[in-house]
């Protein structure tokens, strides 16, 4: 898919952006502070409808503004000339102090997020690869992140009944009627995540070798305590096995949200023995990897958000990146630096606005 045009009001520091993107690559150059990032973001939540740095929608709109808008022309370029659709998303602050997000969502519009804050998945705490992985199963699975809510929401009622610590016969009987709710719903997120980890792992291995020079392998394993086990009754009974520590501790402590990913570089952990470079190159590798597998879940390529991303590796790394993204759609690509990149798009980013070299 391609974003055939994007018009924004009042995002970040942008009073209005308007943007006619290249169908391939596409540079946005400017000194640092100067709205690259937010462009990036603009141009996500447009295919999306979510930010992909943010949770938080208060903090998009220009500051002062009581909302924002995004809309453009979605382009889903898989050979049939079709009539692009058209998009329009607005973040509104309500009387009641809070912030409402909307917008149609488009099936098969896919964006890939990557900034240099996901070095943390592969250095990072275990809560970094789960979101990661979360993120990708989201745009591989869509129903994924309706159930990663609906878990979470169990999984704040147990721990608050854990917490009531009532004493075992009263809360087991109080926990009873949700333990098969979470067991079920947290074994479908688990069964995804390793769909998901299973459908990363080729091209990750390929990406990480074309990025690296070296004969370097990386592999990448979903960890759980729970085993190969795949059916809802195995967390089941872990729950039951774990009941009484979990009475005495107050938090559920069985489950997807305390699974993560065993990332290995020739077989050794990459969090605790990967060189900088090396997680830097597995860090973009795992983004890059995502595209196969979500162009064909979706049924037309992603467009990628690389803020920033050449920046940090060696002149002979940017290479072998530029050449892998040869093979990808619409890209759009940050850079502080004058671009180097031949055959793309140049826009010049300063102080609120896009211009086109
Ligand atoms: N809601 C907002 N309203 C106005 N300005 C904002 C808002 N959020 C962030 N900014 C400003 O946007 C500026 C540019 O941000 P960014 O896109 O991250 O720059 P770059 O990526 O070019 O370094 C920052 O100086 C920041 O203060
Ligand atoms: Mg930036």
């Amino acid at each position: 898919m391609q974003i055939g045009r994007a018009n924004a009001v009042d995002f970040r520091n942008y009073r209005t952006l308007s943007l006619t993107p290249a169908r391939r690559l596409n540079v946005f150059s400017g000194p640092n502070g100067q709205g690259k990032t937010n462009l990036l973001e603009a141009l996500g939540l447009l295919v999306t409808g979510r930010s992909f740095r943010t949770p938080r929608t208060a903090e998009i709109p220009r500051w002062g503004s009581r909302s924002t808008s995004v809309t453009g022309d979605l382009v889903r370029a898989d050979g049939t000339p079709v009539a692009p659709r058209t998009v329009r998303r607005t973040i509104e602050g309500l009387d009641d102090g809070t912030w409402q997000n909307s917008g149609e969502s488009v099936e098969w519009a896919r964006a890939i997020a990557f900034g240099w804050q996901d070095l943390e998945i592969v250095n990072g705490a275990p809560l970094a690869r789960r979101s990661f992985i979360d993120g990708f199963a989201g745009r591989l699975y869509p129903v994924h992140l309706k159930a990663l809510i609906e878990f979470r929401q169990l999984l704040a009622r147990r721990n608050r009944l854990l917490q009531q610590r009532s004493g075992d016969a009263a809360t087991r009987a109080q926990l009873e009627p949700w333990n098969d709710q979470f067991a079920t719903v947290g074994m479908d997120l688990v069964n995804r995540r390793r769909r998901a980890v299973a459908a990363l792992q080729t091209e990750l291995a390929r990406v990480y070798g074309a990025l690296c020079a070296a004969r370097s392998k990386v592999e990448i394993r979903y960890r759980t305590a729970l085993g190969e086990a795949s059916d809802a009754a195995a967390l089941l009974a872990a729950l039951e096995r774990a009941r009484l520590e979990e009475l005495r501790r107050g938090q559920t402590l069985v489950g997807p949200h305390r699974d993560d990913l065993a990332i290995e570089i020739d077989g050794v952990d990459a969090r605790a023995f990967g060189s900088r470079g090396q997680q830097r190159l597995v860090a973009l590798a795992l983004r890059l990897a995502e595209v196969l597998p979500v162009t064909e879940a979706a049924g037309t390529a992603p467009v990628l958000l690389l803020d920033d991303a050449l920046s940090e590796l060696d002149p002979a790394v940017r290479e072998q990146v530029v050449r892998e993204l040869d093979g990808a759609e619409q890209v759009f690509l940050t850079t502080p630096e004058p671009p180097t990149v031949t055959g793309a798009a140049v826009f010049y980013v300063h102080a609120g606005g896009v211009a086109a070299a």
